[in-house]
């Protein structure tokens, strides 16, 4: 069977479409959503994400804040810059990018932002939230996996879910979300004993791992959608996933590529949060 591509950029595309407009009506009501995004350091990956954050928000009518601060900025400086956009009534959602240098603690960091603000989903608060089922904000790739599997058509209720990765920033947070969507979660790791029997009995495998086509293609059960989160280069310039894409495409009925597929849908969930909070600001 030859899998179909799950194209993240075309429903990437049309859910920004959608925030473009809303953002649109809010703005005439002269309310604009306002995002923060924090950088500390020049880290050169997350210097690309950050401005393709930045690209991303003017496109969609969403005022975009930058603060690039040097990489020997202290905790106590970068708790001051989150303490002003927590008061700033202009800023709808505060984004501080991970990593954060090492003299930084992270934990901290995160529990300074403002819960009502935290369009990562990252404060304890909102992950408290995501676990009870009444979720406020939810981290914005696990979130884009959910709306593309939504928007494939693939009802979770009842199917085995494997997730290869337990990271805060996706494996942990995917699995809730299948949870709450009624299916039968198992959540996969380093140490996992025999992973290819676990990933051969799932029917939605969701690999998150950051280790190169580590999932294979002989381990897919026929007709199994495969959502590929991994984005790791290889050489100089090419991008793969944690999945063998090739083999597993044989056997999936639809299978999200690298690049292409989950990787435009963060920063949409990103847009879509900061929207999200903006309208609640606009309802009192
Ligand atoms: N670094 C890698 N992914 C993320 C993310 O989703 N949010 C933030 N803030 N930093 C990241």
């Amino acid at each position: 069977m030859a899998a179909k591509i799950i194209d993240g950029k075309a429903i990437a595309s049309k859910m920004r479409a959608a925030i473009k407009a809303e953002s649109a009506d809010l703005r005439a009501k002269e309310i604009i959503p306002g995002l923060a995004v924090v950088l500390v350091g020049d880290d050169p990956a997350s210097r690309v994400y950050v401005s393709m954050k930045e690209k991303a928000c003017t496109e969609c009518g969403i005022f975009s804040d930058e603060y690039k601060l040097p990489a020997e900025t202290s905790e106590a400086d970068l708790l001051a810059v989150i303490e002003k956009l927590n008061d700033d009534p202009q800023i709808d959602g505060i984004l501080v990018q991970l990593p954060l240098p090492k003299h930084i603690n992270e934990n901290n960091i995160l529990e300074a932002i403002l819960p009502a603000k935290d369009v990562d989903g990252f404060h304890p608060y909102n992950v408290g939230r995501l676990v009870t089922g009444n979720p406020l904000f939810r981290p914005c790739t696990p979130y884009g996996v959910m709306k593309m599997l939504e928007e494939t058509g693939v009802d979770l209720n009842g199917k085995n879910v494997v997730v290869v990765g337990r990271s805060n920033i996706v494996g942990k947070p995917v699995a809730l979300m299948c949870l709450a969507a009624h299916a039968t979660v198992t959540i996969c790791h380093s140490r996992t004993l025999d992973l290819p029997a676990k990933v051969a009995d799932a029917d939605i495998v969701i690999a998150a791992v950051g280790i190169p086509a580590m999932v294979k293609g002989d381990w897919i059960k026929e007709g199994a959608v495969v959502i590929d989160v991994g984005v790791n280069r290889v050489g100089d310039k090419k991008l793969v996933g944690d999945v063998d894409f090739e083999a597993a495409s044989k056997r999936a009925s639809a299978i999200t590529p690298v690049p292409g597929g989950v990787g435009p849908m963060t920063i949409t969930m990103l847009l879509f949060n900061t929207l999200e909070s903006a309208k609640r600001r606009a309802n009192g």
